[in-house]
């Protein structure tokens, strides 16, 4: 079971900065990634069409053979329910671990959550955070425009088109004073140095898809399913779209280009 490997899907390209942080923190760890680039984004459709997608991913990610599936996309952590029964394996999505390290990093008790369209209606992020200190509060922006500049590579923080973008929904957080803000949708840590350089250095600010990684170690110890050290990882990317997209675009989150094979797969048939 060890010897598995860890399944990881997201919409598109965002889940790809948990994929990152899994291969500093577990560089044993092989990895098979399902990027949904054919229906992407999933922020702005119904919750029918997110539980739908949702379940075809993780059901692709089983057939796989993987020992874990996270849903690396705050999207559907938020929306489909917890998979991991159906599945008959571990399954995290990202908005726990998020949500506990805001409350741990708050000096102020006033955090701010970004997210998709449908994760901000869902309020997922506020009622974890509230379920266990009702005294913070939380304040919330959907971003889906976000998604649409990241996956068309716009994340220069220096440029204007970026910057007005950012400063205009950054706003209201800022007017609300939060000292921390979670980036509550795994495209936007793309956008980190944008989004910090608006809302000032005495704002922290909390990428879900690294708290993510750093959970899904927690559950592969506990359950004695990490890897041992003689093994040097890899990694595995399907889509389903054109896979030349995903190439030029999929260095810009893993701060390299994916060394191996990317494959298109109909996602439809699971
Ligand atoms: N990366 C996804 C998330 O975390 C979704 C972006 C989208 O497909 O709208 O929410």
């Amino acid at each position: 079971m060890k010897e598995k490997a860890i399944g990881i899907f997201d919409s598109g390209l965002g889940g790809l900065t948990a994929v990152r942080e899994i291969q500093k923190i577990m560089p044993n760890e092989d990895i098979i990634y399902f990027g949904d680039t054919g229906r992407v984004p999933y922020g702005s459709k119904s919750k029918d069409a997110i539980n739908k997608y949702a379940r075809q991913d993780a059901r692709f990610l089983k057939k796989m053979g993987v020992k874990i599936i996270v849903a690396a996309c705050g999207t559907v952590s938020s929306v489909a329910p917890d998979l991991s029964e159906e599945l008959g394996l571990p399954y995290t999505g990202v908005v726990n671990p998020t949500c506990f390290t805001a409350a741990q990093v708050t000096k102020n008790g006033r955090i701010g959550v970004i997210g998709t369209a449908a994760t901000i209606n869902s309020h997922s992020y506020k009622r974890r955070i509230q379920e266990k200190h009702p005294e913070f509060e939380v304040y919330e922006e959907h971003c889906q425009l976000f998604v649409s500049f990241v996956e068309n590579g716009l994340v220069d923080p220096d440029d204007e088109l970026v910057r007005l973008m950012v400063s205009r929904y950054m706003k209201p957080l800022k007017d609300s004073g939060v000292d921390t803000v979670i980036l509550g949708c795994t495209h936007f840590p793309l956008l980190a140095e944008a989004i910090g350089r608006e809302m000032g250095s005495h704002v922290t600010l909390i990428d879900s898809g690294k708290e993510t990684a750093i959970y899904t170690k927690i559950i592969l110890a506990e359950r004695g399913l990490l890897r041992e050290n003689n093994h040097q990882g890899s990694a595995q990317y399907y889509v389903s779209d054109t896979p030349a997209d995903f190439e030029k675009f999929a260095g810009l989150f893993l701060k390299n280009s994916p060394k191996n094979h990317v494959e298109h797969i109909n996602i439809e048939e699971y």
